[in-house]
């Protein structure tokens, strides 16, 4: 099927919400005849549609695969500038690469990069970030927000709210996060959250924060050495999640807690990601890559810096480390 008439019938069901939509009004909608009609919806069937036809009601999607795509993406995005203007591949090295080079480019504030597949995928502290296909959101934001260098830290705290509200709001799952930003459930990741900037000494350019997802990969998905310390929400709560329906939750999420961040300060961002925090009032041992600091997590300040009292009472902030609780 041709891509703009692909488009326009998922937009006709799309507005339908659900509802059954007649042959003829799909005809007139997407302009063709009914006997064509009929052959576009056998296609989506093939692409792994769902679809129930009733005589003289019409059809209505039953069921969707769990395909991203642009279209999917934009189809019932209910955002105004995140995720207007998407570059989606099927296979990248990395969604974060392509977002430097488009934020290079010029392009538009809240473009999204999403990929299917990274062979190459990027976590924190050089690791590899393991990104196979079919199964998880892998996505890079762009954002140009006016605002000091080292207040960027609090967009990736901001982060892990806006995806740990869309996981609350989409399942019935109670995800938390281990600061600065890896969201947990049941003590194992979930999702991973790598924050990069441009900028020059005291102007941000753009910043792109990259996140990894596991949406729908069993266990059996994951190489051994991973099967410890993540799971994926399919494993948490038994059911598939539409990668797509997820994306734009988390856009959504997204963007009004980016707009309370840029109207009233980092204070209520930071009182949301506390409530979340698994990490806080504990002992902890952070390993950076400077060495271990052991002692008692007692906050974090303004900046989302890390605030650990050691045993000799003195007060360590910590930039980047990985969390033992
Ligand atoms: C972490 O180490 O916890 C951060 C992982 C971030 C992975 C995401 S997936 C999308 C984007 N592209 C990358 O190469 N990395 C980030």
């Amino acid at each position: 099927m041709q891509t703009g008439l692909r488009t326009k019938l998922l937009e006709a069901f799309s507005k339908a919400d659900g509802e059954f939509l007649s042959g003829q009004k799909i005809s007139e909608y997407i302009g063709c005849s009914r006997t064509a009609v009929w052959k576009h919806i056998e296609d989506l069937r093939k692409e792994g549609y769902e679809l129930e036809g009733v005589r003289r009601l019409g059809y209505r999607i039953t069921k969707k695969p769990d395909k991203i795509s642009s279209n999917e993406i934009q189809l019932g995005l209910k955002t105004n500038i995140m995720g207007r203007h998407i570059h989606f591949e099927q296979t990248v090295s990395s969604t974060q690469k392509i977002a430097q080079s488009l934020a290079n480019d010029g392009c538009p504030d809240g473009m999204i990069v999403v990929a299917d597949e990274q062979t190459d995928g990027r976590g924190r502290m050089a690791r590899a970030w393991y990104s196979p296909s079919g199964t998880g959101i892998w996505m890079s934001m762009i954002i140009r927000p006016n605002i000091p260098v080292n207040q960027t830290p609090q967009l990736t705290l901001l982060t892990a709210v806006a995806i740990v509200q869309a996981i609350e709001e989409l399942t019935p799952l109670r995800p938390t996060i281990k600061w600065p930003n890896d969201i947990m459930l049941n003590g194992k990741k979930i999702v991973g959250i790598l924050t990069e900037l441009q900028a020059e000494a005291d102007k941000v350019h753009s910043v792109i924060i990259g996140t990894g997802i596991n949406v729908n990969q069993t266990i059996e998905h994951f190489p051994e050495e991973l099967r410890n310390i993540a799971t994926s929400i399919k494993i948490e709560t038994g059911t598939n999640l539409e990668r797509a329906q997820l994306i734009q939750m988390i856009l959504l999420k997204f963007e009004g807690l980016y707009s309370l961040y840029l109207t009233k300060g980092f204070k209520p961002i930071k009182l949301l990601w506390e409530g979340y925090a698994i990490s806080l009032n504990k002992m902890i041992v952070a390993r950076t890559l400077r060495g271990s600091i052991e002692g008692k997590a007692i906050g974090i300040n303004d900046d989302g810096v890390l605030l650990i009292e050691t045993a000799d009472r003195s007060i360590e902030r910590i930039y980047s480390a990985d969390i033992e609780i």
